[in-house]
């Protein structure tokens, strides 16, 4: 496996394997691999000859008091998780190699990017989108792989393709969990003991949300919001920052529930700030 930090090398090496016919997969990380990520690339090697993995803590998508300063970063152990589930390049970039000068341009996905992450965190997506937008463009034509770990970016980068007409196939993969159903995420090795052994109330709070839905005939998605609060709220060490019901297309929020859902939750377990999803259908109403 190879490891380039330049662009232009990127897509050299891209546009030499498509024109030997290869088919070409990107996926886009922060690093801190994991497991998650892992099955990303193992779907982009199942369905490619030729899979880039980029590996940038991108600065645009970190709000001020975030965690950019101190988010985890072992290139090394990244390249061995990657070449060990299949990928055939990682793209390394410097900050200079990716922001030569301050970038005056942004990539805003109106709507998508202003509710739920987008109010706590604002101008995350745009700099989600930013930088997407940008592998993009030196990646070439591709498939790209995301996780429904983070439906909203997911939504975000499935919305800027089809308004800018890029070459680019989205790949939706599922969320991959700890045998006790926290999500895996990079930001997962900030929690203390306690706060580890908490985590899993997220999940929780989401499968309650989903059995109103599901097993009990909710159709108000107050009641559902509700059951949803009930089980975050018993963990003490939780503060829940949302609990929604949304529209699995655009996010809006639905006045009954007659069709499926995606159920979202969001909260701070000491430093760490955990999110996770899951969809919900109601009876009868299965596609
Ligand atoms: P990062 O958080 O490193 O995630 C990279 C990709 O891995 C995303 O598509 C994310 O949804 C997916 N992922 C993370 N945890 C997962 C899990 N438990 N199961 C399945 N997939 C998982 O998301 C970003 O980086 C950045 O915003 C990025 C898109 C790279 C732009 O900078």
């Amino acid at each position: 496996m190879k490891v380039a930090h330049e662009p232009a090398e990127v897509r050299a090496l891209l546009d030499q394997a498509r024109s030997e016919g290869r088919r070409t997969g990107l996926v886009p990380t922060l690093g801190a691999l994991h497991a998650g990520h892992r099955s990303l690339v193992r779907r982009a090697a199942a369905d490619c000859d030729f899979v880039v993995v980029s590996v940038f803590v991108n600065p645009l998508q970190f709000g001020p008091g975030e965690d950019f300063g101190s988010y985890p970063r072992d290139l090394e152990g990244d390249c061995a998780q990657a070449e060990e589930a299949g990928a055939h390049l990682v793209f390394a970039p410097s900050q200079e190699a990716m922001y030569p000068v301050p970038p005056l341009t942004t990539v805003r996905v109106e709507r998508l990017s202003s509710v739920l992450e987008g109010r706590s965190r604002p101008g995350h997506f745009d700099g989600v989108a930013t930088v997407v937008t940008k592998l993009f463009a030196i990646a070439g034509p591709c498939a790209a792989y995301f996780g429904e770990k983070d439906y909203q970016q997911l939504l975000v980068v499935r919305r800027l393709v089809t308004d800018l007409s890029l070459p680019v196939v989205v790949v939706a993969c599922p969320t991959v969990r700890e045998p006790d159903g926290l999500a895996l995420s990079s930001r997962n090795r900030y929690l203390s003991p306690p706060e580890r052994a908490a985590a899993p109330v997220l999940y929780w709070a989401l499968l309650a949300g989903k059995r109103a839905i599901e097993e009990e005939g909710a159709t108000d998605p107050a009641q559902v919001r509700a059951a949803m609060r009930a089980v975050a709220g018993r963990e003490p060490l939780l503060a829940l920052d949302y609990a929604e019901v949304a529209s699995p297309e655009d996010l809006s929020s639905p006045a009954t529930i007659t069709a499926e859902v995606r159920l979202l939750i969001a909260g701070r377990l000491g430093r760490a700030r955990l999110i996770d999803n899951v969809s919900a259908t109601p009876p009868g109403t299965e596609a």
